[in-house]
């Protein structure tokens, strides 16, 4: 049986939906107040035989932070894809956010060690890599640096990753994948998808930073090769390409056929309005729009390899400009039904 965390989310639902076609039995994690919405629309998009298949699901309730509720969610598991996590750069979530991502992957990993017998893909990020100096490209040995300047969420994605690799060293069979920007059709209103919905409203402003991106099908069958190959022991960066926010945001414009940004906001502007926006949260009693950690991350150029995945698997990642083709027409789709 295979269990996976985070289901309700958007690489969970995905790598539900995988999985299902392939006519395993599945065991997912919900939270007693989860919405199922998000995996009833990938079900109905990508599964083969939506109703069936989605009713074929075993959902059972459980929370992270309560061992005894993993106890009963491990019953009769032999494989564990662990993708439930907060994912907040707001510093309100901060204290959760940290207890969440490192307290209730070491409760995931400590229950499936003692149970015995059961194999682990960890969701990393990477945000939980280090850094290259000179804009060199990262792999999964550049070397993590403490630093006043990491948000929140890498620390807690680090502090995770670090359970899991205390877990190998305890004999779990493990294997960790370090995916960047996931490009998917999934929350509008949070996460990656987000960006969607941004430029649906009319984004004017670019900064010129960089990062890596990759569609969220290709982690969810990356996770599923590298399960199904024991490569156990190892982290992997998932990345197809890495792009500026500049041509991020015009191809989304384009694709849904708004203006794309015109203006760009450079690194001490970006300085400027996180401050500004943290005052005016302050008085309108709000979560600010933009944060330090928003505002930094969006001006820095970083570039990821993918390369020891495509050694170890024969994968072909989708193009990212394919991806937000495809992620954007769903966007219009859904938007028109409203
Ligand atoms: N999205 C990205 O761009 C990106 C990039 C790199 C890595 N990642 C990593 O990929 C994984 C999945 O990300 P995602 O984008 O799919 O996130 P998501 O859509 O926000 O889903 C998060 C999932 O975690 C669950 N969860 C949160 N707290 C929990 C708890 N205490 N106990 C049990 N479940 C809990 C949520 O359940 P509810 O439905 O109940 O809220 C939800 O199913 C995460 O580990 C994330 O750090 C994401």
């Amino acid at each position: 049986m295979i269990l996976i965390t985070g289901a309700t989310g958007l690489l969970g639902s995905h790598l539900l939906v995988q999985l299902s076609n392939k006519g395993i039995t599945i065991r997912a994690m919900k939270r007693a107040n989860s919405d199922f919405d998000l995996a009833k629309r990938v079900f109905s998009m990508f599964a083969q035989n939506p109703d069936k298949q989605f009713g074929q699901i075993e959902w059972v309730n459980g929370d992270l932070l309560d061992t005894s509720s993993l106890q009963d969610l491990l019953e009769g598991v032999d494989e564990i894809y662990h993708c439930a996590a907060i994912i907040s750069f707001h510093p309100s979530l901060k204290r959760q956010m940290m207890h969440t991502n490192i307290n209730g992957t070491a409760n995931l990993v400590n229950m499936a060690l003692l149970k015995g017998n059961v194999s682990f893909c960890h969701v990393s990020s990477i945000a939980a890599i280090g850094r290259s100096d000179n804009g060199a490209v990262i792999t999964e040995n550049s070397l993590w640096k403490h630093s006043k300047d990491l948000s929140a969420y890498s620390v807690s994605k680090y502090g995770a990753e670090r359970e899991v690799w205390r877990g190998i060293a305890e004999g779990l069979d493990a294997v960790i994948v370090n995916p960047s920007v996931i490009l998917g059709p999934g929350n509008w209103k949070a996460g990656s998808s987000e960006l969607f919905s941004l430029s649906w409203k009319g984004l004017q402003f670019f900064t010129n930073g960089v990062t890596g991106y990759v569609d969220v099908r290709d982690v969810a069958t990356a996770m599923i090769l590298l399960m199904d190959g024991k490569h156990f022991g190892k982290r992997f960066i998932l990345s197809a390409e890495n792009i500026s926010y500049k041509d991020l945001f015009t191809w989304i414009a384009e694709d849904l056929g708004k203006k794309p940004p015109q203006i760009e906001v450079k690194a001490w502007m970006g300085e400027i309005a996180w401050r500004l926006f943290v005052i005016k949260g302050l008085f309108e009693n709000k979560k600010p729009a933009i944060t330090r950690e928003t505002a930094r991350t969006s001006n820095a150029k970083k570039h990821y390899s993918s390369e020891r995945l495509q050694k170890t698997v024969n994968h072909k990642f989708i193009p990212i400009r394919q991806s937000i083709r495809e992620i954007s027409k769903v966007f219009l789709m859904e938007h028109s039904e409203k």
